[in-house]
């Protein structure tokens, strides 16, 4: 019997990008109705917390993981109309292409050099992207690089990285006073329909 988060849990155990984006291509026509039978609560839960500390703004936003765009939908209805995504898949950027709500969007791979420039963006939001098989916790680099001083990066963490990744390379970041801890949701179920994928978002402050 198959259920709506097999490929996710196939995601999870991918051993480099092209297994992950491989996964999401052939997933893509399917993905957003099986997120919605599970209940999926991430970019609820991201954009909420976005718009808890960061103002409605027309500077450039990316949305990290942007999948089939279901964030590009929430933010600028909640007033960050000036969207831009990235992802590793292109099955999923081609459909988030199709409802024109990002400006440009890219195929591009978290935990690689990106092509944006320093200090291009005021918010980055990633919702469900930094997990296990997903995007690399060392991917924060580079989306602290182009995060202007002032600006936030919002995300959610999940799986291993919750267990224990995240708070490593958190702390790495702070001592090497790359950004400031400002707040965290509660921890959360993402799929709260199906089986439990306990996640948590955070939101830090670029130096
Ligand atoms: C669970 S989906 C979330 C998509 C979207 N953010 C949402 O909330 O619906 C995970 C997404 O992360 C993308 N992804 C996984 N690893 C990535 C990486 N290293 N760089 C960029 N995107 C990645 C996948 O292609 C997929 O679209």
């Amino acid at each position: 019997m198959t259920t709506d988060t097999d490929k996710l849990h196939q995601a999870y155990q991918a051993k480099n990008p092209k297994e992950t984006s491989e996964v999401y291509d052939d997933w893509a026509a399917e993905y957003e109705q099986h997120m919605k039978n599970v209940g999926f609560t991430h970019p609820a839960m991201v954009a909420s917390m976005a718009a808890r500390h960061v103002q409605p703004t027309e500077a450039r936003v990316l949305d990290a993981g942007a999948g089939t765009g279901i964030l590009g939908e929430i933010l600028p209805a909640l007033g960050y109309p000036n969207i831009v995504g990235l992802d590793a898949s292109a099955g999923m950027l081609e459909i988030a292409n199709s409802r024109n709500n990002y400006q440009e969007l890219t195929q591009q791979y978290l935990g690689e050099p990106l092509t944006f420039d320093n200090n291009e963006f005021t918010l980055v939001a990633s919702s469900g992207v930094f997990t296990q098989g997903h995007a690399p916790l060392d991917g924060l680099d580079e989306l602290i690089r182009i995060t202007k001083p002032g600006g936030h990066l919002v995300f959610s963490i999940a799986r291993t990285y919750l267990e224990g990744l995240f708070n490593e390379k958190r702390k790495q970041l702070e001592q090497q006073n790359k950004w400031r801890f400002v707040d965290a949701s509660q921890r959360y179920n993402s799929t709260p329909l199906d089986d439990t994928l306990i996640a948590q978002v955070f939101v830090f402050e670029v130096v």
